[in-house]
């Protein structure tokens, strides 16, 4: 059998790593392309550790990956780099290659009806990574009443309201389930992550996002479910560890990834809870922005700024929801095509930061 033949954009990071385990484990598949951002030393060591001569840093543009994607062609391409970046990569990606697996939600958050207008033009899969996404993709059927996904809560979930704004960087990034990269560990904490995924799953599964409703669920081990017309609850249930639905993705329709560690479900009770509008106040209105592109544009790129000014000590925790709400606020605009989305991406960061400026 042929090896199908895979590129990672945004191979340095947790995804990408993870990506890499799999793809150690398994011997359909020909690791033929790399990228990374900022971190060299790792990209090298990964391309010489997997035989790779097909690098691209994307620190100065996406030309050489698009070149790239163009000259290789690859049977399958994985985006996992954050950011509105990952809409122009998915659609060359689209363009260029049989089978996309999408880790990157922002993709769907900012261009949704883009990256599904390319799906059908150009014909490919687009598989979710994103473990909810991926859950629901292995249970939907075709006339759910409405779906559920949950969340962790993030690293406050169990924190005063009133000690929310002292959280340092490093309370932040202390994930209660999940080890992942920085932006994704915060906008877990303020749930921003949870409110990409609704609209993530709306543009996948063809849903309205008051179809899509959210449970905070602290064991970790239920993805997704999906309720059905007849009474029935159909849930996926698993190790929070991303290897299994990157594996899938890749595999689909079969599973050749064999890890056979299932929850213990005598000693793990299930518990799931609502969503608390005052611990996590950015959450709720993506219920109000769900058909808006350009103020979901605003919101991640406005989370985009807010987050890495947290990171960097300029703003405190709850501020981060604070901007957000401003910048979605004063956002208008109307999204024909990708070049206007990357106006309002570029409009919304300005105004992020001027917003951060005044707090
Ligand atoms: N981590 C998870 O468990 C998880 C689960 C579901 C979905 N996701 C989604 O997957 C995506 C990646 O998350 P992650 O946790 O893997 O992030 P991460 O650990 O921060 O890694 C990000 C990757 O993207 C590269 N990158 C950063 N900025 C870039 C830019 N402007 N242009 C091109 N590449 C860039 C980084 O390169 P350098 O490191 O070389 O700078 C790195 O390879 C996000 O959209 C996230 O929401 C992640």
């Amino acid at each position: 059998m042929e090896k199908r033949t895979v590129v990672i954009v945004g191979a340095t990071g947790s995804i990408g790593l993870q990506t890499l385990d799999v793809l150690s484990k398994l011997t359909f598949f020909k690791l033929i392309g790399i990228t990374y951002h900022s971190n060299e030393e790792l990209a090298m060591r990964i391309a010489k550790e997997y035989k790779i001569e097909n690098i691209v840093c994307t620190m100065n543009g996406l030309q050489k990956l698009f070149e790239l994607f163009e000259r290789l062609r690859p049977d399958i391409t994985v985006v996992c780099v954050p950011g509105f970046v990952s809409l122009p990569i998915t659609l060359k990606a689209i363009e260029c290659c049989k089978r996309v697996l999408l880790a990157s939600k922002e993709a769907l958050v900012c261009g949704g009806w883009l990256v599904r207008s390319w799906v059908r033009k150009f014909n490919v899969e687009l598989l979710p990574v994103d473990s909810e996404h991926n859950a629901l993709f292995q249970i939907i059927e075709k006339d759910v009443e409405k779906v559920l996904i949950t969340s962790s809560g993030g690293a406050l979930r169990d924190w005063k309201l009133e000690d929310l704004e002292k959280a340092t960087v490093k309370d932040v990034l202390n994930h209660p389930v999940w080890k992942m990269g920085k932006r994704i560990t915060v906008d877990s904490a303020t749930m921003v992550n949870k409110a990409f995924e609704v609209l993530e799953a709306c543009e996948l599964f063809s849903l309205q996002s008051d179809q899509v409703e959210v449970l905070i669920h602290r064991q970790g081990i239920v993805h997704a479910a999906v309720f059905l017309k007849d009474g029935t609850v159909k849930m996926h249930v698993g190790y929070p560890d991303m290897r299994i639905p990157i594996a899938f993705a890749l595999t689909y329709p079969h599973r050749y990834y064999s890890n056979p560690t299932w929850p213990d479900l005598i000693s793990t009770p299930l518990s799931f809870g609502p969503v608390d509008q005052r611990r996590y106040p950015c959450f709720h209105i993506v219920y109000e922005i769900s058909k808006d592109y350009a103020k979901r544009t605003a919101y991640n790129a406005a989370d985009e700024v807010a987050v890495n000014a947290f990171l960097n000590g300029r703003i405190k925790f709850t501020d981060i929801c604070k901007v957000i709400i401003k910048v979605v606020e004063k956002t208008t605009g109307t999204c024909r095509d990708l070049k206007d989305l990357e106006e309002i991406d570029q409009r919304s960061r300005i105004l992020a930061e001027e917003v951060i400026k005044c707090l």
